[in-house]
């Protein structure tokens, strides 16, 4: 098989390095001259745990290219991995995916079988095949197949996939996704080949399921709060029905990312495009962004004005782990903040240079190298990502570098009762409220 990747943000560069790694032979292609710059030099333009390691192992196994020409010509396999982000209206912006196909229309020399990595909307496998075929003089299989990595576990998915899904229209491509799933099948899993359309709706409904029961937990903590319960003793307890399971019921500042937020919407705009209410994922959209604003007034509801106040932000990537702030719930929350004239300062061990980018003009925030600086003299911390580090901070800590010990955590991040001598407050749990007082600064 000679497999070109194309598009190599997380999906792609993910898949180029793994593949690599077990000794297949890659094209990588990208549009953006410096990521391939930085990738030809063995430097991985992604934080992803073992991704730099196993791109430095497997370099001799790829090659990197902006040019589309030679990315294509040559390959029996195509890997379209480029982003398909949300447009104004909600709906998928195809435009980067297009792109890619006319570039295949153009440059393909033979036969090709196209993989699509990329998350599409029900229904593109057959457009695409239409689409090649009425401009092409060659013939082109297309197999769906949908990825279901999470960052900062990208590699141990690949590793260990929980399912290999592939869509395909007829016997020739049920033998060619065998083939394609074998690439992936180091570990045993479970591999389904199904039609294209049940392919690419599995993607959507697994991802939308999951945002959904975020949303759920996140609208009975909002619940919790007014009649007393405690949303993390009532996951667990929920929990042990095996039929609900454990998994994507931590209840917080709702869900941010490049897949949750652009898919619900996806999946909605899709329904409404075939005249199918789906008000479940409507409203599995509108908790996600009241969740923001139920954290915020409960600051708002703390402090008469913010104004001036010291306030110490840690994590701004959408969760820990990772350096991506798409649509992270921090964007929203600082914004709001800013707007009420308070002084912030933030600190993430990884995402601080992307978050930068996205607030240039602003004076009133600061960016420190460590938890503790942002701490130092804060009048009041908010906590917004899971961040190992945040997760490892004892209440002495806030106590001994914050003027007053103020938290909110917007993920839950520690037990009520082990926060002695702190006011803390969190989502979905009573707030606990100790004796504290201000101190100088330090
Ligand atoms: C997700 C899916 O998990 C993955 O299968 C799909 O391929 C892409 O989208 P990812 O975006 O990497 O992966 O992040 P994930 O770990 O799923 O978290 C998404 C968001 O939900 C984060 O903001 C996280 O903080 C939030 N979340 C997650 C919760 O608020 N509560 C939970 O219980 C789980």
């Amino acid at each position: 098989m000679e497999i070109t990747i194309i598009g190599l943000g997380y999906v792609g560069l993910v898949n180029a390095v793994y593949l690599a790694s077990l000794g297949h032979e890659i094209f990588g292609y990208d549009i953006d001259k410096n990521k391939i710059s930085l990738l030809r030099q063995g430097v991985a333009t992604l934080e992803e745990p073992n991704l730099q390691s196993l791109l430095t192992e497997s370099l001799p196994n790829l090659r990197f290219s902006t040019n589309h020409k030679d990315a294509i010509r040559h390959a029996s396999h195509i890997f379209i991995c480029v982003d398909t982000p949300q447009d104004k209206d909600g709906s998928v912006d195809m435009k980067n995916f297009y792109a890619v196909l006319d570039n295949i229309i153009e440059d393909s020399i033979s036969d090709q079988c196209i993989v699509i990595r990329s998350t599409v909307p029900v229904g593109t496998n057959k457009i695409v095949k239409q689409y090649l075929e009425s401009k092409s003089s060659n013939h082109f299989d297309v197999i769906s197949f949908p990825e279901f990595l999470s960052q900062g576990k990208a590699i141990s998915n690949m590793i260990q996939p929980d399912r290999l899904i592939l869509g395909v229209n007829d016997q020739k491509g049920v033998a060619l996704a065998k083939e394609i799933a074998q690439l992936y099948l180091i570990k045993k899993a479970p591999v389904m080949i199904t039609s294209s359309e049940n392919a690419e709706m599995i993607k959507y409904a697994s991802n939308c399921f999951l945002a959904m029961k975020i949303s759920y937990i996140n609208n009975i903590a909002q619940l919790c709060e007014k009649v007393g319960a405690d949303v993390d003793k009532v996951a667990k307890g929920m929990s042990y029905d095996p039929r609900i399971g454990e998994s994507f019921l931590k209840a917080g500042i709702g869900y941010g990312g490049s897949c949750f937020p652009k898919d619900t919407n996806g999946l909605y705009w899709i329904a409404n495009d075939n005249s199918v209410s789906m008000e479940i994922v409507k409203s599995t959209i509108d908790i996600n962004k009241s969740q923001v604003e139920f954290f915020l007034n409960k600051i708002y509801r703390r402090f008469k004005s913010l104004a001036g106040l010291n306030v110490a932000v840690l994590g701004v990537a959408f969760k820990g782990g990772t350096e991506d702030v798409r649509n992270s719930q921090a964007i929203p929350i600082v914004k709001a903040i800013l707007e009420k004239n308070a002084n912030i300062t933030i600190y993430d061990p990884l995402a601080m240079d992307n978050f930068q980018k996205l607030f240039t003009r602003h004076t009133r925030i600061k960016y420190v190298d460590y938890p503790y600086d942002a701490l130092k003299n804060a009048d009041v911390v908010l906590i917004l990502n899971d961040s190992e580090e945040f997760v490892n901070l004892k209440p002495l800590d806030f106590i001994t570098y914050m003027r007053k010990p103020v938290i909110f955590d917007g993920r839950n991040l520690y037990k009520v009762e082990s926060m002695e001598g702190t006011e803390y407050h969190s989502i979905g749990r009573p707030s606990r409220v100790d004796k504290v007082k201000t101190r100088k600064s330090l």
